[in-house]
């Protein structure tokens, strides 16, 4: 491509952006009319020919019409999405989106949607006798603050597992607990990203990371994940033209996919990270749920110069209730951290750490750990069983808590939906996990919440409404 053109298709881009951005974050209403084209073009030092083009993809893409000789207007969001605060201009500016909880606030008797353990194969009842004698360890647990970066004990106790496990370089100080991975997301998207920066995404991805990066008005690149793994020249060549902040990325059993980065892959992006100057926010919700197989080493394993911001969640597999996780990274990014923890909550509360600390020094967990992957793989072989009976195609993953499956394209995923949700199912539509919100044929459904009958009961079900739509 000609440098002239290279540098059109830029500005082209940042008007389609631009425009997007003000109509996603409701800065511009339903039915309001966008600047003219002419106005716009001044505003942005551009040709008029190429807002033009902006505007004519736009009104493609369902985001504006256009009124004969009055111009371009925003175009209602046909989902009905935002209707509920059509009153209220500032709710309405502000309004935030996290598209799986919606799906989740359904309260159903089949639910293959939530990406949780069912609480059943959890340690509920040696985790409640331990919670007394906490107290007796601790006095004043509940009268105390956590440090902001959280309670040294427990940091200490994770840098020596890290070391154990990767025979990597960890120092408490390179640990901050936080309220869950999903807390670490959000702090590292207010921490590092102002609006209009561009940020890489997996292709699909973890929803409600998604929707943190588009809340904090990132721009959205995407990379496409494969059964077995990137094609690190798409990332190479997305990391030199847009030169994104941070890649975030799920690579062990990925969400939604389940599909898991090989090593070789691993280093090779270190590298290519290191040479665009592009943070890695390596998400690993999922390391310790595997099936035969110990995943590969953390991206972080292969880091020498502090690139990657990595992300270890608890919750899933020892209690979602106590929300515990970590993040491990270099002292500079470290220190801007605690500096935004302090300003979210001064601290995850101190008993949770405590209770924690005891349960993941304690052997009961390497007993749990191995009790809960036969009973996630029974669950897993069930769900496959049923579906390999309606022909449907899917990869089968090592870990992880979901099927990627693909339905037939003539079925709408989100009528299937609706459908399903009035029969008290619930599943993600792909869509929710497209960071670019294309319809999709693909769906997630979680085979680790419902118990055994409910999966063959639900499945059947499910798959008998599917095939009379
Ligand atoms: C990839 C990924 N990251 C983060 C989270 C959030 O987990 P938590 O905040 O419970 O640690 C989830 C939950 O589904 C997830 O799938």
């Amino acid at each position: 491509m000609s440098k002239n053109l290279l540098r059109e298709d830029h500005l082209f881009k940042q008007v389609y952006d631009y425009v997007l951005t003000h109509i996603e974050r409701h800065e511009w209403k339903e039915h309001e009319k966008l600047p003219s084209v002419r106005k716009l073009a001044e505003e942005m030092n551009v040709h008029r020919l190429t807002v033009l083009k902006a505007y004519q993809l736009l009104k493609k893409h369902k985001k504006v019409y256009v009124k004969d000789k009055s111009g371009y207007f925003v175009q209602p969001d046909l989902a009905g999405e935002h209707i509920e605060n059509e009153d209220h201009p500032i709710i309405n500016a502000y309004a935030q989106k996290n598209h799986l909880s919606e799906i989740h606030q359904a309260s159903v008797s089949y639910d293959f949607s939530h990406a949780l353990i069912d609480p059943n194969l959890l340690p509920n009842q040696y985790l409640s006798h331990y919670v007394k004698k906490v107290f007796d360890l601790y006095p004043k647990v509940l009268a105390t603050y956590s440090t902001v970066q959280g309670d040294v004990e427990l940091r200490e106790t994770l840098a020596s597992y890290f070391i154990s496990q990767y025979k990597s370089q960890v120092h408490a100080d390179d640990l901050l607990l936080t309220s869950g991975s999903q807390q670490a997301i959000h702090m590292i998207a207010q921490a590092f990203i102002k609006p209009r920066d561009t940020v890489l995404f997996e292709r699909p991805s973890y929803s409600s990371a998604i929707d943190v990066f588009k809340n904090q008005g990132a721009k959205i690149k995407t990379v496409d994940i494969h059964p077995d793994g990137y094609d690190l020249l798409q990332i190479e060549d997305l990391m030199k033209t847009y030169k994104p902040r941070l890649f975030y990325l799920n690579p062990t059993f990925h969400n939604p996919t389940g599909y898991t980065v090989p090593a070789h892959q691993r280093k090779r992006l270190v590298e290519l990270a290191e040479q665009y100057r592009c943070l890695l926010i390596e998400d690993d919700a999922y390391h310790d749920i595997y099936f035969d197989q110990t995943p590969p080493p953390p991206i972080y394993t292969y880091d020498a110069s502090g690139t990657v911001i990595y992300i270890r969640s608890f919750c899933k597999y020892i209690s979602p209730g106590l929300r515990i996780g970590a993040v491990l990274c270099q002292s500079a990014l470290m220190k801007t951290l605690i500096t935004v923890k302090s300003l979210v909550d001064n601290g995850s509360p101190l008993l949770n750490q405590k209770i924690f600390l005891h349960y993941f020094s304690s052997l009961r967990l390497q007993e749990h750990l191995k009790k809960i992957r036969i009973a996630l793989q029974i669950r897993k072989e069930i769900m496959e069983k049923e579906l390999a009976a309606a022909n449907w195609n899917w990869v089968s993953p090592k870990g992880g808590l979901n099927l990627w499956v693909k339905l037939p394209e003539d079925i709408s995923t989100e009528k299937l939906l609706m459908k399903s949700l009035d029969h008290s199912i619930s599943f993600v539509p792909g869509q929710v996990c497209d960071p670019l919100k294309e319809s999709s044929s693909m769906i997630r459904l979680s085979y680790s919440y419902a118990n055994e009958k409910q999966l063959s009961i639900g499945l059947e079900k499910f798959i008998h409404l599917a095939k009379s739509m």
